[in-house]
């Protein structure tokens, strides 16, 4: 696992932004794993701006989310499928036919796990998955637990998520308490991995990522068992470290 210390939150999105550049250049029909939360913002702005000077052509990519709150539409505009447009895809020219997002409404949440599971291995595998970190440690929805889950299921959010994305909601009573969101392995099974953290409030979590062991009480520490996995923290989120 290799950590990398930036200034700002600005520079990591320069940073992994120009990591998803030269995958997409390199590899024009690669397989992306996308990420929500506020961390990946500035990267996915470097990743439309890549778009709008010609040096990136996202035609023949295919995307999959990392997860989805149960119970929210397309069209509620805190559900992962709209941030994900609000915020890349309506920005750059991936077709809307090659976009993967989980769907929270699914009559069968089981059954749309499994199919998404099945569609990233139809699609050969994700070559690249950005990650960002919950407070307490989680990837995608993954919260910690006794064991680490394997494949993409339904998951109950634990009250320091509730309590860390409530300021998206008009109050914690708004939160969904349910998501589907990939597994620890459909995303350890990413040929290549980095995770983004800013901030103070991280700073807990990327200690017990970098210094701690592997845990499935720190869902994110799986990823020292990755052989390419790259870290990009700001100073804040990177301080308990030093
Ligand atoms: C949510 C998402 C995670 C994300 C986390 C951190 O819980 N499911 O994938 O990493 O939020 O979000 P933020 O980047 O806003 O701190």
């Amino acid at each position: 696992m290799v950590v990398k210390v930036y200034k700002d939150a600005a520079a990591i999105g320069a940073a992994a932004g120009m990591v998803f550049a030269s995958q997409v250049i390199t590899k024009p029909d690669s397989v992306l794993g996308l990420a929500t939360g506020s961390t990946p913002i500035p990267t996915y702005k470097f990743m439309i701006k890549a778009y709008e000077d010609g040096i990136v052509d996202y035609s023949k990519v295919t995307t999959f989310n990392l997860d989805e709150y149960v119970g929210l539409g397309h069209e509620h505009d805190q559900s992962y499928y709209y941030f994900m447009h609000d915020n890349l895809f309506n920005y750059i020219n991936v077709p809307e036919e090659s976009i993967n997002v989980l769907s929270g409404t699914a009559a069968d949440p089981d059954k749309e796990c499994a199919e998404y599971e099945a569609r990233i291995d139809a699609a050969g595998g994700i070559d690249l998955q950005i990650l960002g970190i919950g407070r307490n440690g989680h990837i995608a929805f993954n919260e910690p637990a006794d064991d680490f889950a394997d494949k993409t299921h339904k998951v109950a959010l634990t009250e320091s998520t509730i309590e860390a994305n409530k300021r998206f909601f008009a109050s914690a009573d708004d939160v969904p308490r349910y998501a589907v969101s990939m597994g620890i392995g459909s995303i350890m099974r990413a040929k290549k991995i980095i995770l983004i953290a800013t901030g103070a409030d991280k700073a807990d979590a990327i200690y017990a990522l970098v210094k701690g062991g592997v845990t499935p009480q720190c869902p994110a520490s799986i990823l020292r068992m990755h052989s390419d996995v790259t870290i990009f923290c700001d100073e804040a989120a990177y301080s308990k470290c030093k």
